[in-house]
């Protein structure tokens, strides 16, 4: 590390520092899909296969966060009889219960949108519980085709939301890259001119616009939770091997468009992360060029 750079505060490089690292991710996740999206290997099947693999992760995380709900409101809520105010939990903060329950929402309709397109495509019904079965982000199939990197990063997020550290909350499944931080859905909210690339070009217009505030609206609250170079650099380190591991994720969701090298030279920086302006907006982009 060079003078200049240690003389710059920690309040303005961990920000920064954290910025560039998921920026990678987002301008890597956006090249994935927009190479797919304009490769002759897109059929009506490989557009099935990657909304079926993202209804599975929207919609395991509508149920997920129901259940954190279900925790936090009432003690017994095993079965309905045994649910009613007399089993509210003291203390319930209500503010967070409001915001927990808007997010469900917005992720509920992620995934319906997925599905709806899904359904589309296909002509039948959609099996839900099956979806969330083979694509969940914690314990997917392992068996279910093309989804050997899906259950890597589900290792990896088992082991990542076992940390102890305050920080790492910046980085764990509601952290900073929630999402990829927004890239395939940048690149997915671009689609129009058929009837399929419209409704999928104005579904994730929405999944976009909801997920900025999810992913890049952590880089908000950086300072308030690295304060020491340990920090920030245990953070880097847990940052970019969870960056790596979803643009595996990613390329496998779309049928390999970039090759393995490619996904290393994107998180090395080999990448013009002007592209993040327009993925993010403004306000968390300027983290990215802060100097
Ligand atoms: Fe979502
Ligand atoms: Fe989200």
């Amino acid at each position: 590390m060079t003078q200049a750079v240690l003389e710059t505060p920690l309040t303005e490089r961990a920000p920064r520092e954290l910025a560039i690292l998921a920026a990678r991710c987002a301008a890597g996740e956006a090249e994935i899909a927009t190479t797919y999206f304009n490769s002759p290997a897109r059929t009506l099947e490989s557009d099935a296969l990657w909304l079926e693999k993202q209804a599975g992760r929207e919609l395991e995380s509508t149920f997920t966060m129901l259940k954190e709900v279900m925790v936090a409101v009432g003690r017994n809520m095993g079965k309905d009889e045994q649910y009613w105010v007399n089993s509210i939990q003291d203390g319930i903060d209500r503010q967070w219960l409001e915001e927990f329950i808007f997010k469900i929402k917005q992720e509920l309709n992620h995934g319906n949108h997925c599905v709806d397109i899904l359904e589309r495509i296909t002509g039948e019904p959609a099996n839900i519980a099956e979806i969330v079965r083979k694509y969940n982000r914690w314990e997917p199939d392992p068996t279910a085709p093309n989804n050997k990197e899906w259950c890597a990063l589900a290792k990896l997020f088992r082991e990542q939301e076992t940390r102890t550290e305050p920080w790492a909350k910046l980085i764990t499944s509601e952290g900073l890259l929630e999402g990829g931080s927004c890239g395939m859905f940048y690149a997915a909210s671009l689609l129009k001119g058929d009837d399929l690339d419209d409704r999928i070009g104005s579904a994730f217009k929405i999944v976009l616009k909801d997920e900025r505030g999810h992913g890049p609206a952590n880089l908000f609250s950086v300072n308030k939770y690295i304060k020491t170079e340990e920090d920030l650099s245990g953070a880097k380190e847990m940052l970019r091997a969870r960056a790596i591991g979803r643009l595996r994720m990613r390329n496998e969701q779309f049928g390999n468009p970039l090759s393995s090298r490619r996904l290393e030279e994107l998180m090395d920086g080999d990448v013009d992360l002007g592209v993040v302006r327009a993925i993010w907006g403004d306000a968390p982009y300027r983290y990215v060029t802060m100097h």
